[in-house]
């Protein structure tokens, strides 16, 4: 053993490659680089004003001590209210938590939970950190690839030939990171039908994209499609994502008392409460109507149309159009195999967001990153005329392919 030798469990996990290519943008940027970084997760809105000072009367008022482990009673209740009110979903205090992030409530719930050697079940596209957050906790992903034509969405059948008497987890997100795709009541109510079958399950609903959806699509979340599964069922949302609130680093989650308690065990021994102060913000962001979204929501399709139409005027891309939250997943495959100006072969979608991170300088994220090869995901939450720019380098450079 040497001094520099790390734990075993280290070789299971990559670091996360949204995070990466956030390093060569500031990379590129530092050598003079002017870079558009479509790959940020995260809205580029302020979080609305009334929230920021609850935070700030948080600070004034002292309320910077530690608080209890799940989060402080106005949060909880805060948190039931918005799943009563938006979910029609009643959980009492101790079926609620709130952690630093949803992420972080994830992970927990995985490592609760997972024995070595156990299944979970995620479908691809998926968000990136699902499959190394289960391999950590020693469990063993199992991917089910869904597809463009099923409009991204697990089929029952699919499901169903994937579950083993190991599979410990399914986990479903809708609105989902990277496609945009949102399950209906219906296409839930199927998958339920499926789990009914399968007693040991447990069913993770990432509802964090859950208010950012486009053309009045209805929102529909596991445990109210399904309530005789809702024993079984871990729902997971925070303010994120629905309040531009990525940086304050407050997610929740609510689900069977014996599963909290063992997220708030975990919790206890690691972080403790998420900050006080990102707590008193979050219970004025879940209290008060989010009027603000129709202003960001319109913002928000002008942008997805700006994208849309760029891919389908660009060569060798093409899309279909996401439901929800703000990635575009486009459908690379035309141009793998294709040379480019200087003779390189473009090998697949790695090379191809690669080449044009250099040539249009535009960051853009391979789909493979999200278990789904031929693919780049493009984040349009960013400013308009950055996004045109970006819009207008793309077109330009795959036009040279
Ligand atoms: C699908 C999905 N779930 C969870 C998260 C994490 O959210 P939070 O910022 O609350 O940790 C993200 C962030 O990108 C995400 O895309």
């Amino acid at each position: 053993m040497n001094s520099q030798q790390l734990a075993r469990r280290m070789q299971r996990v990559r670091p996360s490659p949204t995070a990466a290519i956030s390093d060569q943008v500031r990379e590129l940027e530092a050598a003079g680089h002017p870079v558009i970084n479509l790959g940020e997760g995260e809205l580029d809105f302020s979080t609305p004003a009334n929230i920021s000072y609850a935070g700030i009367n948080a600070i004034v008022q002292h309320q910077t001590k530690y608080t209890a482990v799940s989060g402080t009673r106005e949060l909880k209740q805060a948190i039931a209210q918005k799943f009563s009110r938006d979910n029609q979903l009643n959980f009492a205090a101790h079926e609620i938590i709130a952690g630093s992030g949803a992420k972080q409530l994830i992970f927990n719930a995985l490592l609760a939970t997972l024995d070595a050697g156990q299944q979970v079940i995620i479908p691809a596209p998926y968000w990136v950190s699902y499959p190394d957050m289960v391999t950590l906790a020693e469990g063993e992903p199992v991917i089910v690839a869904c597809h463009e034509q099923h409009g991204w969405k697990l089929q029952p059948q699919d499901l169903a030939a994937a579950l083993t008497p190991t599979t410990r987890w399914v986990i479903l997100n809708s609105p989902g990171n990277p496609t945009g795709a949102i399950y209906s009541a219906q296409e839930l109510q199927a998958l339920a039908d499926v789990l009914s079958d399968h007693p040991q399950v447990l069913i993770m609903s990432d509802d964090i994209y859950e208010p950012l959806r486009y053309d009045n699509t209805p929102f529909s979340t596991f445990a109210q499609v399904a309530p005789h599964l809702a024993e079984r069922t871990l729902t997971v949302n925070g303010v994120s994502k629905s309040h531009a609130m990525t940086g304050w680093r407050l997610g929740y989650a609510a689900g069977p008392a014996w599963l909290i308690g063992a997220m708030q065990i975990l919790q206890s021994q690691s972080t403790s409460n998420p900050s006080s102060i990102s707590q008193a913000a979050a219970v004025v962001a879940l209290q008060q109507p989010a009027e603000f979204l129709v202003e960001w929501m319109a913002i928000l399709e002008r942008r997805r149309k700006q994208v849309l139409e760029m891919i389908a005027t660009s060569n060798g891309l093409s899309a279909t159009t996401p439901q929800g939250a703000f990635y575009i997943f486009a459908n690379c495959n035309a141009l793998i195999g294709r040379s480019t100006p200087e003779g390189t072969i473009i090998r697949d979608d790695k090379a191809l967001a690669s080449w044009l991170l250099q040539d249009a300088q535009v960051a853009v994220l391979h789909g493979s990153a999200f278990g789904t090869p031929g693919y780049l995901r493009m984040a349009y939450a960013i400013d308009d005329s950055m996004l045109d720019l970006a819009c207008q380098r793309l077109k330009t450079s795959l036009a040279k392919l």
